[in-house]
């Protein structure tokens, strides 16, 4: 009817319908294709969990066989990819170097570009699904100065992640059981979040038909920022703030309610949770299993956990409904896996990308059309060009 209404942040505006994920923000419900989280995360495997989310059920037992055989095939990445890598300095940002590479990869498997078929869609499906984890290790590997192996397909997809990240040259690669648990649960739990900013982005940019690799891309820069999926890395580089400064929470605690200051105390608050945040929950009980099963004490879990304690009974928080949320937790269990703090936010793209995947073929085979929001116009009206001499 041309009546366009603003909803800046799309903080009451619905973009879609969707089966994929069911959230209840009120209420702390997360479930995956109707599958609670807290079930997922205790009996399923992050592979399962994948294939639940892209094609709509739990898989059989020969479903997963093939999903993951099909995977295997193409869990080789061209060498002219690992030649990209290379050239980046050794200070970039993992996560810029994780969404150039993905979108690089496009480069070397055209048909995931044009896409028609649910054939052609399963194809490109299963290569992502083999050479994201290649990418995520090389990205560490380089970091640490270490050789950029391949994966070894006798492994499990989890296995085969740690592998390709922890595995050292010249030694024997063992899987740790609790490390294996611990980021099959972490992966799970960030499998899918319905229509969160990155997960908009790879509908809205998969919208125009650019290719899935592309679209994913733009998701992975979308998730970098802090207040999405960095809050990981932010979380810890605070809290790290704070040993440094004597284990003064207090002072955190009031820099993040002075509206002059621009310092929000990370990890704390989300759009849609407004009670707690059932990922959160789930990683803060992991968090504490994981060090003690590692035998690792560290400070950090305490000021954590104080500044939760802190926050849960401030009236700041209590009346804006801010709690901890999934990243409040979880980089202290990638730090004691070993895995460094600017890869933090990689390991969440790693877990999201089934869920990108399983949204960005939803608005495909629903046929959606392009996204293209609309805007009331703000600026000079017609006024008349003035030749540069004359300004
Ligand atoms: N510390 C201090 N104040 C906060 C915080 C915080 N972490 N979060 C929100 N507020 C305040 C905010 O200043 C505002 O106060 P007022 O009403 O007085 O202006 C009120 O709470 C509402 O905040 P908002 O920014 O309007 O809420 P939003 O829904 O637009 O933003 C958020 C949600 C997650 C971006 C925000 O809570 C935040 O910046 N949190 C810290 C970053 C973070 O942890 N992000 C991870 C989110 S969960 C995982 C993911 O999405 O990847």
């Amino acid at each position: 009817n041309g009546v366009i209404t603003i909803d800046p942040g799309y903080k009451n505006t619905g973009s879609c319908e969707s089966a994929v994920t069911f959230l209840d923000g009120e209420k702390g419900i997360l479930r995956y294709r109707g599958y609670a989280i807290e079930e997922l995360a205790e009996k399923a495997d992050f592979l399962e969990t994948a294939y639940a989310l892209i094609f709509g059920n739990l898989p059989t037992k020969v479903e997963l066989e093939k999903f993951h055989s099909d995977i295997k095939s193409h869990s080789l990445v061209d060498d002219d990819v690992r030649k990209i890598l290379e050239a980046f300095p050794k200070t970039a940002h993992p996560m810029g170097v994780l969404s150039s590479l993905t979108s690089a990869l496009t480069a070397f498997n055209p048909s995931s570009v044009d896409i028609n078929s649910r054939e052609e869609m399963y194809s490109a499906i299963v290569r992502i699904l083999a050479k994201f984890p290649v990418l995520v290790g090389w990205t560490m590997r380089k970091k640490k100065g270490l050789h950029l192996n391949y994966g070894k397909n006798s492994l499990g997809y989890v296995e085969n992640i740690m592998y390709m990240m922890f595995k050292q040259p010249n030694e024997d690669f063992e899987v740790n059981p609790i490390i294996k648990n611990a980021l099959d649960k972490l992966l799970i739990l960030h499998a899918d979040h319905e229509q969160n900013c990155s997960t908009s982005t790879v509908r809205i940019v998969g919208s125009s038909h650019a290719g899935l690799f592309a679209s994913l891309s733009a998701g992975i820069s979308a998730l970098w920022g802090p207040l999405h999926g960095g809050a990981n890395q932010a979380v810890l580089e605070m809290l790290e703030a704070i040993k440094e400064d004597g284990g003064d929470t207090k002072k955190y605690m009031a820099k993040a309610k002075d509206k002059n200051d621009p310092f929000r105390l990370m990890g704390f608050g989300h759009r849609v949770y407004k009670n707690f945040d059932p990922r959160a929950k789930i990683i803060k009980k992991a968090a504490d299993e994981v060090l003690n099963d590692l035998g690792v004490n560290d400070p950090i879990l305490e000021i954590a956990k104080g500044l939760e304690q802190e926050a849960l009974s401030d009236p700041y928080f209590v009346d804006r409904k801010l709690y901890p949320n999934v990243d409040f937790y979880s980089g202290i269990i990638y730090r004691a896996m070993g895995i460094p703090t600017d890869m933090f936010t990689v390991m969440f793209a790693l877990g999201r990308l089934p869920g990108w995947i399983a949204q960005w073929k939803e608005m495909r085979l629903r046929k959606e059309p392009i996204g293209r929001p609309r805007q009331i116009y703000t600026g000079e009206n017609y006024r008349e060009f003035v030749d540069l001499e004359k300004r």
